[in-house]
């Protein structure tokens, strides 16, 4: 059934898991996480952004999600708006039934300039205003999202400041963060804290500590209540990087965020993991390796299902390393 995300959170909180908030575009992505959730018995956030809207359709990606939960009625669902670029965004997702919107004021509408703290709190509280009138759950962002190491925001397109970010702007301030919730009433809080969006985080392979979960630490002391969301969460699996360069593709060499790390965040209080680079890898690398390895098929049912097969799996170890898994 379609429920709020405050309710998911406030039980990942009270129990002391995490839930990975999966983006979703298509109909194999959903049932790839319906799936792994039904197998390991988990709750689920299906969100969708702009870029699934403009590819999806409205309508499309709505009645992908409701045929979630009339499929596993069963399973506890939110169905979150990802990146809400303005209050008028925010608003025309809770028409259209999300139960949960993410307003991100901290870029400008255009997904790029960096917006200020006054603009963020304005256009967050004016979102959580009419949400909550709806029985709708809100998430915040405070702070840019981008390397600790160069003040790059990542590859995406359309969620990402451009031009170098400064450390003020890349980290997330506990006070800041205190003073935003108190001016907004927000269900839930994106932070900074060294993560980025897309495939290229980080040039090394991780060796010890990539995030600030310092930080996360700091800023869960100030604000408690309120639940702490990680974007850019994905951990870039190194197996698939291999498997989609070995059948054609050319990535560049790449890492992600260490599984272990996340769990880390989520022992400080990051209740929300967002995920969508790793789907898409997967999904690609299954792919080109079953086009590659069966050249006389034309059906494109089977390799759909090689891509959710392979979606499904990512899906599952991100439930169960996260606590998840049992608590649907
Ligand atoms: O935060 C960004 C998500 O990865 C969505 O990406 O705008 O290409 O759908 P997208
Ligand atoms: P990744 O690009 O790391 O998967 O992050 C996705 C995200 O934060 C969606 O909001
Ligand atoms: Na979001
Ligand atoms: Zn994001």
């Amino acid at each position: 059934a379609l429920t709020s995300m405050r309710q998911l959170l406030d039980h990942a909180a009270e129990n002391g898991y995490g839930l990975p908030a999966f983006n979703v575009n298509n109909m194999e992505q959903v049932k790839a996480i319906m799936e792994a959730a039904d197998a390991t018995d988990s709750p689920v956030i299906l969100q969708g952004s702009a870029g699934a809207r403009k590819y999806a359709g409205e309508p499309f990606l709505r009645h992908l999600i409701e045929a979630a939960a009339e499929a596993y009625p069963h399973i506890p669902i939110a169905m979150h708006q990802d990146h809400g670029a303005s209050p008028a965004v925010c608003a025309r997702a809770i028409q259209s039934g999300f139960t949960s919107v993410m307003m991100d004021g901290s870029l400008h509408e255009d997904g790029k300039t960096p917006a200020s703290y006054d603009y963020n709190a304005e256009v967050t509280r004016k979102v959580v205003e009419i949400a909550h009138a709806c029985g709708v759950s809100v998430e915040g962002e405070l702070g840019c999202l981008g390397s600790l190491e160069t003040g790059e925001a990542g590859e995406e397109d359309g969620v990402g400041a451009e031009g170098k970010l400064s450390e003020d702007q890349l980290l997330t301030h506990p006070d800041e963060a205190a003073d935003f919730v108190k001016a907004t009433g927000v269900d839930a809080l994106a932070i900074a804290i060294g993560t980025s969006h897309g495939a290229y985080k980080f040039t090394q392979a991780p060796t010890g500590k990539v995030l600030r979960i310092d930080r996360v630490k700091e800023i869960h002391e100030r604000i408690p209540t309120v639940h702490l969301v990680m974007h850019g969460s994905s951990s870039v699996p190194q197996e698939w990087l291999e498997i989609i360069n070995n059948y054609g593709g050319d990535m560049g060499q790449t890492y992600g965020v260490p599984v272990d790390e996340i769990v880390q965040g989520i022992k400080h209080g990051v209740r929300k993991v967002n995920i969508d680079t790793d789907l898409r890898m997967a999904s690609t690398g299954a792919t080109r390796k079953h086009l590659s390895e069966n050249t006389a098929n034309f059906d494109p049912r089977k390799y759909y299902k090689a891509a959710e097969d392979a979606m499904k799996q990512i899906c599952k170890d991100r439930y169960e390393a996260f606590g998840a898994a049992g608590q649907a």
